[in-house]
């Protein structure tokens, strides 16, 4: 596969008005969620919630692609096939989780480094025999006075780089995700000042490891106000600060930007993916999303693990992937939403964070 490959599997993961399904939550993060919900996490709770997502009639036409965890890409599907082939019948395309997670990092132990290099190339080869086209790998970095340290920035991006320089070799499009968490009480301009360095710094690794940037998809944090920051940006503010940053640091040749949306209430997270489609200016790049959270959270709440409630799940996701869809084109509108009383977050939905 040349490169020219690589950036149209690329193109068609942010194809007009698509973006891609995170469903690639490891067993204990799964788990978490679905005990605050009194659902049994077992093997088949977890095939049954995802075959659920990933069958939702209607939601190919807004989804491209879907991130899988291990245990998922290697199972089947009530009929009998497998759930990457329930994928590829619908003409999405199957991606798959690659590191193996963020662990303290040594000398710095209030911040992480994702591991998962160990062995990657095999792995990557067998998960390319199953199947999958794409890759992703997030690295995790927190956000507090002293923090980011250059130790933390340096080791994650570097990290970054050898994991989708290796992608390219194995024919998957690493989605490289430098996530700047929300958690704490920082400003918008910290956020920004931080997302900053963190893409300068990933584009240096990247161009040191030879990784065709063609041939990524790069999944960023939006530029927003910690979650206790006390003043909360504007939709605007954000959409602003967001464009300013990633015109500053992400080179033209990267064909797409799929944002995730690391806790924000999920109607806001279209909001804002709209506001940033809405800009006047140029964007050398697609602008989508590849959320987790907020596309699942509504169709887990309707689902709640009974099988009477599957369409009811099913409809949840093709509601937000349909809204989604429309803010990847600045097409969202307030009528595309249901009038609900839970258009806010339930409280719940606060210990869903991602490991
Ligand atoms: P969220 O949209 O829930 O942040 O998840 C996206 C993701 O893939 C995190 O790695």
């Amino acid at each position: 596969m040349t490169s020219h490959d690589l950036e149209s599997i690329a193109l068609m993961l942010v194809a007009e008005g698509k973006g891609i399904l995170a469903a690639d939550e490891t067993v204990p993060t799964l788990t978490r969620r679905f005990d605050t919900l009194g659902i049994q996490s077992t093997e088949q709770s977890r095939r049954t919630y995802r075959e659920m997502l990933f069958t939702s009639p209607g939601a190919a036409e807004f989804i491209s692609g879907v991130i899988m965890y291990d245990e998922t890409i290697r199972q089947k599907s009530s009929g009998g096939a497998s759930l990457v082939e329930a994928l590829t019948l619908q003409g999405i395309l199957p991606g798959i989780k690659v590191d193996t997670g963020a662990k303290p990092l040594a000398g710095s132990p209030d911040e992480t480094v994702t591991e998962g290099l160990d062995g990657l190339r095999d792995r990557l080869s067998q998960y390319r025999t199953m199947g999958a086209c794409f890759a992703k790998w997030r690295a995790v970095i927190h956000l507090a006075d002293s923090r980011p340290s250059p130790a933390c920035v340096s080791a994650n991006a570097h990290a970054l780089a050898r994991y989708a320089s290796l992608c390219q070799e194995q024919e998957l499009v690493p989605i490289v995700e430098p996530e700047v968490l929300m958690d704490g009480p920082h400003t918008i301009d910290r956020c920004e000042e931080a997302t900053s360095v963190v893409l300068h710094a990933v584009f240096h690794a990247l161009f040191e490891q030879r990784v065709a940037l063609e041939g990524i998809l790069l999944k960023p944090n939006m530029v927003i106000a910690g979650k206790e920051c006390a003043r909360q940006a504007s939709v605007e503010e954000v959409a602003t600060a967001t464009l300013r940053c990633l015109r500053r640091h992400v080179p033209a040749a990267v064909p797409g930007i799929v944002f995730l949306s690391g806790g924000q209430n999920a109607r806001l997270a279209t909001a804002h993916l709209n506001a940033i489609n809405r800009l006047p200016g140029p964007k050398p790049w697609k602008v989508s999303f590849s959320y987790g959270r907020a596309l699942q959270d509504p169709a887990l709440e309707a689902w709640h693990g009974r099988d009477e409630n599957l369409a009811a799940g099913q409809k949840a996701l093709y509601r937000r992937a349909r809204s989604n869809g429309a803010a990847s084109v600045g097409k969202y509108t307030d009528e595309m939403e249901e009038a609900s009383p839970n258009a806010d977050d339930p409280p719940h939905r606060r210990d869903w964070r991602d490991d």
